[in-house]
């Protein structure tokens, strides 16, 4: 009882902070710069898993672990002065400041001509003109980017983001270090709870605007419901930014770290726009090819928003014997999918219970979910278990199930929205998941 009036007493403080006091969302000063990258890039990370215990301290505590166990990193720090100073100036360039924030796709293109054919006032070709013009264009609808909407979603984010995910989208805000897991830092470009098909863990804009709506359950990424839709995509726009913005300059760093001889090679204009373009359009193939479609059966007997369960239809009608009938089947199936050798209990030992930390791409450390507790970072919708399951979840790598049919990943769907509620599993898996357990009549 108290502790149920203490969470509401919590629920109204934060909803009085988040609508109440002080309405403006300052801008952010002028001369403020974003602050050029200096922790490592990580390329590659160790597949096998290595503690059980919850690591302590800050994200980069883990690097020298993962070094060691065969990962792959590059220092920033290794670029000479002359190199990082020129790579500042041309990002700024590109994607001006916090106060200003705005992906000039080719701020030379503006300038005039230095003497080459076929140009037109702008140093480009007519075909190039309309070629930038159509990613301009798809830039602005399709990716929400315009200079009104970004420059709100940075006074937004700044006040509602920054102390977790940091200035540059680093995840390394002034909390941000200490919290478990970690923030994201969106400058890799990937994401985890994503429904898009072509390329794996880049999102679509539907999947941040899920996120941001029901924060993610079971970690410290808070809910953003209380603010209005059109402050939400504003900010969404300001993280799709900096999401950009952090991977052409990681890009473009790892080219020249990955380089023998980078001391001596010159950085040009042209190589950021190179990089820049073709980030921003796998941004927009991924958009263009849209959400995973669901099957129709995981989309009947939703649960509510707080999610109770796999939805068993318990109205009482004649159809629900024979659903249930129907459901304890494909529970049974799923048991048995989950189980098998080289499956998903392979790492979710236990059904989770045991499972030990392996590396992300971020290089910190991530735990197969407990699967017999009841939150489900992603959601727990079918829905959503369907768009983990089949796409996996790539940066933290857990496999996708492209080999697997849809009937396949519906039994194991099914299967993982039950395993939390023991009455709605068939008696024999019940005994496996939960040997202990003696249910009262
Ligand atoms: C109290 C800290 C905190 C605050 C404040 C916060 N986040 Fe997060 N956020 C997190 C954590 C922690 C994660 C990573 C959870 C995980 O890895 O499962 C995260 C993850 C995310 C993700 C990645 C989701 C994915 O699919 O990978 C996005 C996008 C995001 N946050 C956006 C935001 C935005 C935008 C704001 C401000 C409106 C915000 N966050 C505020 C802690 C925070
Ligand atoms: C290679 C290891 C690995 C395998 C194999 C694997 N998983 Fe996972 N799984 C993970 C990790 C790691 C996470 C936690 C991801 C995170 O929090 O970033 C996870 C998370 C999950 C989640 C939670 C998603 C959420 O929204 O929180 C579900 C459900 C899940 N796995 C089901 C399965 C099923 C079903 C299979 C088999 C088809 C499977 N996993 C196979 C590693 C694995």
């Amino acid at each position: 009882m108290i502790k149920g009036c203490m969470k509401k007493g919590c629920l109204i403080l934060y909803i009085l902070f988040v609508i109440g006091c002080g309405q403006s969302n300052p801008p952010f000063e002028e001369d403020r710069r974003f602050a050029p990258r200096t922790d490592p890039i990580i390329v590659r990370i160790p597949t096998a898993e290595i503690t059980k215990n919850r690591p302590e301290g800050p994200i980069d505590s883990t690097f020298p672990q993962l070094v060691e166990r065969g990962g792959v990193m590059y220092r920033p720090e290794n670029l000479s002065p002359q190199f990082q100073a020129q790579l500042s100036n041309l990002i700024q360039e590109y994607f001006g400041t916090p106060a200003h924030p705005l992906i000039h796709l080719s701020p030379s293109s503006h300038e005039s001509a230095n003497g080459t054919n076929e140009t037109n006032g702008t140093g480009l070709s007519e075909n190039d003109r309309l070629q930038l013009q159509q990613l301009e264009h798809s830039l602005t609808n399709q990716l929400m980017h315009n200079p009104e909407q970004c420059q709100e979603g940075g006074r937004l984010y700044r006040r509602h983001c920054l102390q977790c995910h940091g200035m540059e989208g680093d995840g390394r805000g002034p909390t941000g270090s200490w919290i478990f897991p970690h923030p994201r830092d969106f400058r890799s470009g990937f994401f985890k709870y994503v429904s898009s098909q072509n390329h794996p863990g880049r999102p679509l804009i539907n999947d941040l605007q899920r996120t941001l709506k029901r924060g993610i359950p079971g970690t410290s990424m808070p809910s953003f419901a209380l603010l209005d839709d059109h402050s939400r995509d504003a900010i969404i726009s300001f993280v799709i930014y900096l999401s950009i913005r952090g991977e052409v300059e990681r890009a473009v760093m790892l080219n020249y770290l990955q380089e023998e001889d980078s001391e001596n090679t010159e950085l040009s204009a042209n190589e950021i726009e190179r990089t820049l373009k073709k980030i921003v359009l796998r941004w927009l193939e991924v958009q263009d090819h849209g959400a995973l479609k669901v099957p129709d059966p995981l989309l009947e007997n939703q649960v509510n928003e707080n999610g109770s369960g796999p939805g068993i239809n318990s109205s009482s009608n004649e159809n629900s014997a024979k659903s249930e009938i129907k459901f304890a089947n494909e529970i049974e199936r799923g048991y048995r999918l989950f189980m098998s050798a080289g499956s998903c209990s392979q790492c979710h030992t236990n059904f989770g219970r045991d499972a030990l930390y392996r590396f992300d791409a971020w290089g910190s450390l991530v735990k197969p979910l407990d699967l017999t507790q009841k939150e489900r970072h992603g959601g727990d919708f079918a829905a959503d278990i369907y768009y983990r399951l089949k796409n996996g979840i790539f940066p933290s790598q857990m496999p996708s199930l492209t080999n697997f049919s849809d009937a396949d990943i519906i039994d194991l769907v099914r299967f993982v929205q039950a395993i939390p509620y023991p009455r709605q599993l068939p008696p024999n898996i019940r005994t496996s998941i939960y040997p202990d357990l003696k249910l009262e009549k």
